[in-house]
């Protein structure tokens, strides 16, 4: 069978990546609809040697469309989700306007691929950070079982946009010649006081919420235990972006619930795992970084150690494109999982 596949936000940084990812994987695709704002309608891109005209999206714009690959904000899902459903469209959705939502599966294949079958017609992608986390965590947590998480991230500029993207090269020129860096919106666009990125650190991602935490933090908190499907692993983070432009890159602390595991055990778990890259040989100096994981789909992890007090502690560094597994990859390889398992 073939599938008439659209994208919603075709123009923006994690829709191109989803028409790359089309254009070279194998995927079963009969049609391919590019939808995005009215400002972008008109142009043109090229799809498998054919040209492709991008289209305003309306509630008419999923007539006959069997998979609608949503990113172009929570408000765009909101407004036009449902009319893509009543259509007969799956929705694949990367923003977070349904992520917590019961009745909608958040799933990441390695993971949880059986949540699938739980579908009332849109499925969540979940946030970038949390799902190159729950990859290199969940063979660890199936062997050895998993009390606590603390992370800390350093993530790129590209997961806030395109704009995002540029507002760092404008401002990198900027400071390199001597002038004034200018902010217009990072760390959050929503918020109302922007900093410089470049040649800086910003411990915001969105807007801040429940105790002094931001929403990013607390999408990495919830998802992580909705996909797990444990609401009692005690999960804690701190979001920052860093001016790298794809990347993300993640310290994650870990507590399994065994006392006797060791780092040899925890390569063994990690070497075969689906969608794990283990580099990890610290005496070679092999460790992951953002700018060589760019253009993956793997999540990438390495600096595998012991907590120096706690017995059953352990430290690892996790690298992933944010734009691929965080984001594109993992939006078109649930399309597959749904197919490989008969749903779609
Ligand atoms: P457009 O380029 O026409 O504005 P990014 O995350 O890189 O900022 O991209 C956001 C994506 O969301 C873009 O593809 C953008 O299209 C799309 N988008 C923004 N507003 C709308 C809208 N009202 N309807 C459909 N797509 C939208």
């Amino acid at each position: 069978k073939e599938y008439n596949v659209a994208i919603v936000g075709a123009t923006g940084a994690v829709g191109e990546k989803m028409l790359g990812l089309l254009e070279n994987a194998s995927f079963p695709i009969k049609s391919l609809k590019l939808l995005a704002s009215k400002r972008s309608a008109g142009k043109v891109k090229t799809f498998r040697g054919r040209e492709l005209q991008i289209e305003e999206t309306t509630e008419d714009s999923f007539e006959g469309i069997d998979i609608a690959l949503f990113s172009a904000g929570g408000g765009i899902t909101k407004q036009f989700s449902p009319a893509a459903i009543k259509a007969g469209a799956i929705v694949i959705d990367n923003t977070s306007a349904f992520r917590m939502d019961p009745e909608t599966p958040l799933v990441v294949p390695e993971v949880n691929p059986e949540d699938l079958r739980k579908h009332k017609g849109l499925i969540a992608n979940p946030n970038c950070s949390t799902i190159q986390m729950v990859v290199a965590l969940q063979p660890i947590r199936e062997k050895f079982g998993l009390d606590r998480v603390i992370v800390s991230t350093y993530q790129a500029v590209s997961g806030a946009g395109l704009h995002a993207l540029e507002e760092l090269e404008v401002q990198t020129r900027a400071v390199l010649d001597g002038e004034e860096p200018v902010a217009n919106i990072l760390p959050c666009g929503a918020d109302k006081k922007h900093f410089p990125i470049a040649f800086n650190a910003l411990p915001q991602i969105d807007v801040f919420s429940e105790g002094g935490y931001t929403y990013e933090e607390w999408k990495m908190i919830n998802e992580t235990k909705k996909i797990m499907g444990d609401q009692d692993i005690k999960v804690s983070a701190t979001c920052v972006r860093i001016p790298v432009m794809s990347g993300h890159s993640e310290s994650v602390y870990f507590e399994v619930d065994d006392k006797n595991v060791s780092v040899a055990d925890i390569w063994e778990v990690l070497k075969d795992a689906p969608g794990v890259v283990l580099q990890d040989d610290t005496t070679n100096q092999v460790y992951p970084t953002a700018r060589e994981a760019v253009g993956k789909n793997e999540t990438f992890v390495g600096r595998i150690r012991k907590d120096v007090d706690v017995d059953n502690g352990f430290h690892m560094w996790v690298v992933s494109d944010n734009l691929l597994k965080g984001a594109a990859w993992n939006s078109v390889q649930i399309a597959e999982k749904m197919i490989e398992m008969g749903l779609l």
